[in-house]
């Protein structure tokens, strides 16, 4: 009895070494389903005032106790929360948010109660500090995926480091789908370039990068809408290329990347002054945004954001004036044209065609067409008027000397 006694103490001391100050939680729904799951650590450093005025850092670690008093999975306008209660009064909380394909932390929250006297016994302020920062600290996540992080990730606001390892973290749990684990770019062995690890053979393309820009294929044409309610109130279709300046193997190459329709979801909303297009293509997000300025509409601002290197990197132009038609109608453009969103970052684009505004019966309107489509097709119909006149002509002075020569032919006889 004594020994089972002790081997149990010993066992759980060995766990509680092993499992030092990770904390591990689940929030579950009226019905105890799960919706929230996470196991992570994190590491504090606060600086705060002394009483003294001059500054100081504390540091210290979450504990494994904790508690998640005012969690909640959330309703479908009201975002998952995580509460993570621990210590004397201090709150770490984390809310998500979704989109068609992947969810993300939205908001971090970390509150400490500076009246510890065990952890901040020279504060100059008590009370409780909140430090809030929407930069989470994970990526977007494929929805049904867990994300997985062994190595650190820092998140830094001001007079707050937070430090965090060995997380696994899933929202937005869905019973019904098998989850796959999506794991953080730190985590990746160095030589692959893809954002997830399924054990998936990686395409060669992305293990061999060349340095000088490979010639591509044109990008498929996708058919995308967006919905307002049931009733279509954007259409378009387009080829899209993205051209960018990636970080492959420590170097910059120019990369092109097909957007394919096949696996790209098209989002967004349609208000009356501006409608905002939203393709999604695994972790690559190209968002359009449409104003409209006296009766026309026209393509304002173009925001990409993809994988680069080891991180996600967003890039946006918003100062763009491309793509503009009158209200009630589409714009078309079959021509190649070239979007600038920034230095390292341009978009290709073929066969465009798009309406955002004044949709009839969710259908294109009449289709104006851009100057480079129009130049060649008021060029063409010149060219063939020339040939014709000029043929007509030639014909009536063949039939005018035709007309003299028969004239001095009947005379000479
Ligand atoms: C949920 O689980 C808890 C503990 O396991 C139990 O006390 C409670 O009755 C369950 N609630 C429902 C709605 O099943
Ligand atoms: C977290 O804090 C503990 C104790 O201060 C330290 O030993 C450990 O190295 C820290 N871990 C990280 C990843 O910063
Ligand atoms: C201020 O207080 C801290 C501890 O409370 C002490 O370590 C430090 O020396 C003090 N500084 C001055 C300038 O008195
Ligand atoms: C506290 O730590 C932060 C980040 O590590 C550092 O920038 C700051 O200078 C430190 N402050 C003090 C008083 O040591
Ligand atoms: C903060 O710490 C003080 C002193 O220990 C305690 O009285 C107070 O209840 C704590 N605040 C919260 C919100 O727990
Ligand atoms: C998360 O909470 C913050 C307030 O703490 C709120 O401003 C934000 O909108 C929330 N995020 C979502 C997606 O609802
Ligand atoms: C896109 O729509 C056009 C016109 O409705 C249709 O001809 C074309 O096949 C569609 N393309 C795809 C990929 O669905
Ligand atoms: C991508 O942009 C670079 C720099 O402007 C250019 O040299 C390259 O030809 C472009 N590639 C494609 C496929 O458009
Ligand atoms: C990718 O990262 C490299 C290195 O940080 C940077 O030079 C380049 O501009 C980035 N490209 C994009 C499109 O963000
Ligand atoms: C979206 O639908 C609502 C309700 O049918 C309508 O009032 C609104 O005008 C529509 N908005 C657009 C941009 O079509
Ligand atoms: C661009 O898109 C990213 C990701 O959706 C977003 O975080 C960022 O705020 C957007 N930037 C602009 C200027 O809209
Ligand atoms: C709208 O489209 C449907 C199906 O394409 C067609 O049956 C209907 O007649 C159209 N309505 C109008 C007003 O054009």
């Amino acid at each position: 009895m004594d020994r089972y006694l002790c081997y149990v103490t010993l066992c759980l001391l060995g766990l509680g070494l092993l499992e030092t100050n990770a904390f591990e939680v689940e929030i579950k729904d009226s019905s105890n389903t799960t919706c929230i799951y996470a196991n992570l650590r994190i590491n504090f450093t606060v600086e705060y005032e002394t009483s003294n005025g001059t500054f100081k850092n504390v540091s210290f670690a979450a504990p494994d106790e904790v508690n998640t008093e005012g969690s909640s999975c959330g309703q479908s306008d009201v975002a998952p929360l995580l509460n993570v209660h621990f210590g004397n009064g201090n709150l770490w909380s984390l809310n998500f948010t979704k989109n068609d394909n992947e969810y993300r932390g939205s908001v971090l929250s970390f509150t400490y109660n500076a009246s510890d006297s065990v952890l901040f016994p020279d504060a100059k302020e008590k009370g409780l500090v909140i430090s809030t920062t929407n930069t989470s600290f994970f990526v977007p996540v494929p929805l049904n995926s867990s994300y997985k992080c062994l190595h650190d990730d820092t998140v830094t606001t001001p007079h707050v480091v937070q430090v965090y390892w060995n997380v696994t973290l899933k929202a937005y749990i869905d019973d019904s789908a098998i989850g796959k684990d999506f794991t953080c770019s730190a985590d990746l062995p160095s030589t692959t370039q893809s954002p997830t690890t399924h054990s998936t053979t990686i395409p060669s393309t992305t293990t061999t990068p060349q340095p000088t820009t490979k010639p591509v294929d044109k990008p498929s044409v996708g058919n995308y809408t967006v919905l307002n309610g049931t009733e279509t109130c954007l259409l378009a279709s387009m080829g899209l290329q993205l051209n960018a300046s990636l970080l492959v193997e420590g170097k910059n190459v120019w990369t092109a990347l097909n957007i394919d329709p096949i696996n790209t979801n098209s989002s967004g909303t349609c208000g009356n002054e501006t409608a905002l297009l939203r393709l999604t293509n695994g972790t690559t997000v190209v968002e359009f945004l449409f104003f409209i300025k006296e009766k026309n509409f026209h393509l304002q601002e173009v925001n990409v954001t993809l994988f680069n290197g080891s991180d996600f990197s967003s890039k946006t132009n918003l100062n763009l004036s491309l793509w503009e038609a009158s209200l009630g109608n589409s714009y078309l453009c079959r021509k190649e044209q070239l979007i600038t969103v920034s230095e390292d970052l341009y978009i290709n684009t073929f066969d465009v065609r798009v309406q955002p505004f004044n949709l009839k019966n969710g259908t294109f309107g009449t289709a104006e067409e851009c100057f480079a489509d129009s130049d060649l097709s008021f060029l063409i119909p010149i060219a063939v008027g020339t040939v014709l006149v000029f043929l007509i002509i030639l014909v009536f002075i063949s039939y005018l000397i035709g007309r003299r020569k028969s004239r001095t032919g009947y005379q000479s006889v």
